[in-house]
């Protein structure tokens, strides 16, 4: 999908380049990420250029056309290594420092800067470089210094700016109104809006499908529900699937059934629990119970959507930018979980489309919320692939799930009526497949564990446990105690990822 991003930020692969992203939509504009050699892809009204780890001066380093650069018109701002080419591209020199400065410093900026209006005497800022700037060229104003009086920000000219920091992480306290800052010398208006960005959704999926049969994978998360929504609202001929795996939650397929109907979308369901639990017996090492897992969704969803003419997934834009190792420079984090090789085929003769692919997470809750998507959907936590699979450390059994499900459903109620649901990234209940000595009635037992997670975390990469109230967590325990058969122990999981994950296996 090629939509004209009114600032078009270009990546030399800084960490934090999907921040600078993030941080313009919140101010209303819709930014994208480019690699240096899509500089002339769009036509945009600001452009900025991000940070990298390379030095200007490596003759492999990054560059940019600056005769179109400076064609287009339009404001540019430099950040760090983007600061660092603009310097040079206006002849000035940059040479690499002795050390590497990380961490807070403070900016003071110049009276009357545009690019810093509104901002205190003295601002921290986050810096992370080595190569400095160390002859500023002829005609550049320099409208920034940090404490040590040394330059941390230029005005090149009219249009051209650079700040040795990063405006995007909130460790620079005033980052957002330096880019704000930088909007307002824009010569347009915010312009993201999710009703507008909507029909266009719309529009675009019409044309992209036309009169072919879409097939869709449904699993009842916040993703491919407000995928199925945005086809079916486009009119497409729409095939939704949703494969049960038998590792599903509590009555959660029942759910998800009764979730699609309200929302008027069709959905066909799949039954294959036996198929997956069979396929898992016996087997308890982690990698080889998930590769089971995945290898049989992907055969028993394209047995289900034989033939199929279009394939629609569920990618958001970070996932994009992540598996992206051709494009984005930024390195990849993980190996995306939709390009299996099946998929990879289908994409290589054009099937697939990914309509959700220019959106953040967020921006997809409010897409749905525009929808009329419930809260409750909208706002779920993630739910691994693999189920409750991966929360069964060791081999699966019935027994074992029936215990995991109904400990959860305990657990999560308990969250959802004392409103800690919303504040935590995620919960659930797992089993630790251990067997100790308890006491019921006048009776020995020996039987199974369970294990209560809740995590808070930004991106699932690191996550750190959440200190629910012992009262709280008193009833959890003694309901699911009293409730749950087959266990006499319920433990409270207090470990960081890492090294911890968030998972049990
Ligand atoms: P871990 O356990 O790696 O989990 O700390 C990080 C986040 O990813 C989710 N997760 C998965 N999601 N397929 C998914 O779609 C998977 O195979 C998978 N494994 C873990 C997990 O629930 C957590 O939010």
């Amino acid at each position: 999908m090629d939509s004209d991003p009114q600032i078009q930020v270009v990546d030399f692969g800084s960490q934090y380049t999907q921040l600078i992203v993030r941080r313009l939509r919140e101010c209303g504009y819709f930014a994208k990420l480019y690699n240096p050699e899509e500089l002339k892809t769009c036509s945009p009204k600001g452009v900025i250029l991000s940070g990298g780890p390379r030095s200007v001066s490596d003759p492999e380093a990054p560059d940019v056309d600056f005769d179109y650069l400076k064609s287009l018109g339009v404001p540019v701002l430099g950040v760090c290594y983007g600061m660092q080419l603009l310097n040079v591209k206006h002849g000035g020199t940059v040479e690499p420092g002795t050390t590497r400065e990380y961490g807070p410093a403070s900016l003071h900026p110049e009276k009357g800067s545009k690019l810093f209006d509104g901002l205190s005497e003295s601002s921290q800022i986050w810096m992370s470089h080595s190569d400095t700037c160390t002859q500023l060229p002829d005609g550049s104003n320099v409208i920034g210094r940090n404490e040590d009086n040394v330059p941390v920000a230029i005005q090149f000219s009219d249009n051209f700016f650079g700040i040795q920091f990063h405006p995007e992480v909130t460790h620079s306290h005033e980052g957002k109104l330096v880019l704000e800052n930088f909007l307002s010398l824009v010569d347009d208006r915010p312009g993201f809006k999710i009703e507008a960005f909507r029909d266009h959704l719309i529009e675009q999926v019409r044309e992209e499908v036309g009169d072919r049969e879409v097939v869709c994978g449904v699993s009842g998360g916040v993703d491919s529900t407000v995928l199925a929504v945005l086809l079916n609202e486009a009119g497409t001929k729409l095939r939704a699937i949703y494969v049960d795996n038998g590792l599903m939650r509590k009555d959660e397929t029942e759910e998800v059934v009764s979730q699609f109907k309200e929302l008027g979308v069709n959905i066909e369901v799949i039954d294959a629990s036996k198929k997956f639990l069979d396929a898992i017996s016996g087997v308890d090492e982690p990698e080889e119970k998930r590769r089971r897992i995945g290898d049989l969704f992907v055969e028993v969803f394209f047995n289900a959507a034989d033939n199929v003419e279009l394939l629609a997934q569920g990618t958001l834009y970070p996932d994009v930018i992540e598996s992206a190792t051709s494009g984005s420079m930024a390195s990849t984090i993980k190996t995306h979980h939709n390009r299996v090789q099946k998929i990879l085929d289908l994409q290589a003769e054009g099937k697939v489309i990914e309509p959700l692919a220019e959106l953040f997470k967020d921006e997809v809750r409010d897409l749905g919320e525009s929808f009329g998507i419930p809260r409750d959907i909208l706002y779920r936590h993630p739910f691994p692939g693999p189920g409750l699979g991966v929360r069964i450390p060791g081999e699966v059994t019935a027994e074992k799930l029936t215990i995991v499900r109904e400990g959860d459903a305990i657990f999560i109620r308990h969250l959802k009526e004392s409103g800690w649901y919303d504040k935590v990234w995620q919960a659930y209940c797992g089993l630790l497949p251990i067997k100790t000595v308890g006491v019921k009635g006048d009776e020995r037992s020996y039987e199974w564990a369970v294990s209560l997670r809740a995590v808070i975390s930004e991106d699932a990469m690191t996550a750190d446990w959440v200190e629910l109230p012992p009262e709280l967590l008193r009833n959890i325990s003694n309901e699911i105690l009293n409730n749950v058969s087959g266990i006499n122990r319920v433990f409270y999981d207090i470990s960081t990822k890492p090294p911890a994950s968030i998972e049990l296996e």
